[in-house]
C-alpha cells in the first residue's frame, strides 16, 4: 500500500487549482478578457463578446487616455458599465455599445468596424447563442 501524506494529497489539489486557472476563459493569451454584464441579454442570437480589457486600457494609455474613455464617475462612483449605456432605453442600449466600441476603431483605425460582426462575435467564443 502506498504511503499517502496529507502534503502529497495538497500538493495534488495545487496541482488542480493551477490548472483550472489556467483553463478559465478569463486568461485567454494571459491578457484580461471581461464580458459585458450591461445590458444584459436574455435571448442571445450571437455568440458573446469576449472583450480584451487589457488590449484596450494600453492603448488609451499609450495616448495619454484614460479609464474615462470608456467609464464614467456617477453619484454611486466608478461605473464599470460602458459610458452612458445605463441611461439609454433597453431597446436602445445595443445600439448605443455598438456604436460607441466602433467609433473609436474608425476613428483610430484599429479594431473591428461595424460590418465586421464575427471579430467581436468571435465564434471561438463561448457560444452563448447555443444555449437560448
Ligand atoms: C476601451 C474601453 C475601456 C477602457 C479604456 C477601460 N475599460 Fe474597463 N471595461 C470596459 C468594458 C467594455 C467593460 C465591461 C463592461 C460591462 O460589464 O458592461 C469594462 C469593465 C471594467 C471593470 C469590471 C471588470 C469585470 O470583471 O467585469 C472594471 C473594474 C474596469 N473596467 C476598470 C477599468 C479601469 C480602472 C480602466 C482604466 C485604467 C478601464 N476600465 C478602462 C471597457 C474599457
Ligand atoms: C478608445 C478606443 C476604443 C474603444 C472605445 C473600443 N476599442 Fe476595441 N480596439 C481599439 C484598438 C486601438 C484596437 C486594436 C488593439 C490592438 O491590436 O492592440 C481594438 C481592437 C479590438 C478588437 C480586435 C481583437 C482584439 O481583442 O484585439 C475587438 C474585438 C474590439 N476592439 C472590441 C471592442 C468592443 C467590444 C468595444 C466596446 C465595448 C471596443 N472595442 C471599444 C480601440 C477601442
Ligand atoms: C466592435 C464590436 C462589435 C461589432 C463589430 C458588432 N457587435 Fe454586436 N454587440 C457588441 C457588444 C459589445 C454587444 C453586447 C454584449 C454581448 O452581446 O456580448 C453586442 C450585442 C449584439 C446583439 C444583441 C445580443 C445578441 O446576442 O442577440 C446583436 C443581435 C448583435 N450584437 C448583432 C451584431 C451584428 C449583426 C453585427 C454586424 C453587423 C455586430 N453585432 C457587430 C459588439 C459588436
Amino acid at each position: 500500500m502506498p504511503h499517502i501524506t496529507l502534503r502529497g494529497v495538497c500538493f495534488c489539489y495545487c496541482i488542480l487549482l493551477i490548472t483550472i486557472a489556467l483553463l478559465s476563459p478569463r486568461q485567454v493569451n494571459c491578457q484580461e478578457v471581461v464580458t459585458i454584464k450591461v445590458p444584459t441579454i436574455d435571448k442571445p442570437t450571437m455568440p458573446q463578446v469576449l472583450f480584451n480589457h487589457d488590449k484596450h486600457v494600453a492603448f488609451v494609455e499609450a495616448r495619454e487616455g484614460d479609464c474615462s474613455r470608456c467609464h464614467r464617475m456617477t453619484s454611486e462612483g466608478f461605473s464599470t458599465a460602458v459610458l452612458d449605456v445605463r441611461l439609454q432605453k433597453e431597446d436602445r442600449q445595443v445600439t448605443y455599445l455598438h456604436t460607441a466600441c466602433t467609433d473609436c476603431h474608425k476613428a483610430s483605425g484599429h479594431g473591428p468596424t461595424i460590418t465586421e460582426c464575427r471579430a467581436c462575435h468571435a465564434k471561438g467564443n463561448v457560444l452563448r447563442a447555443m444555449n437560448k
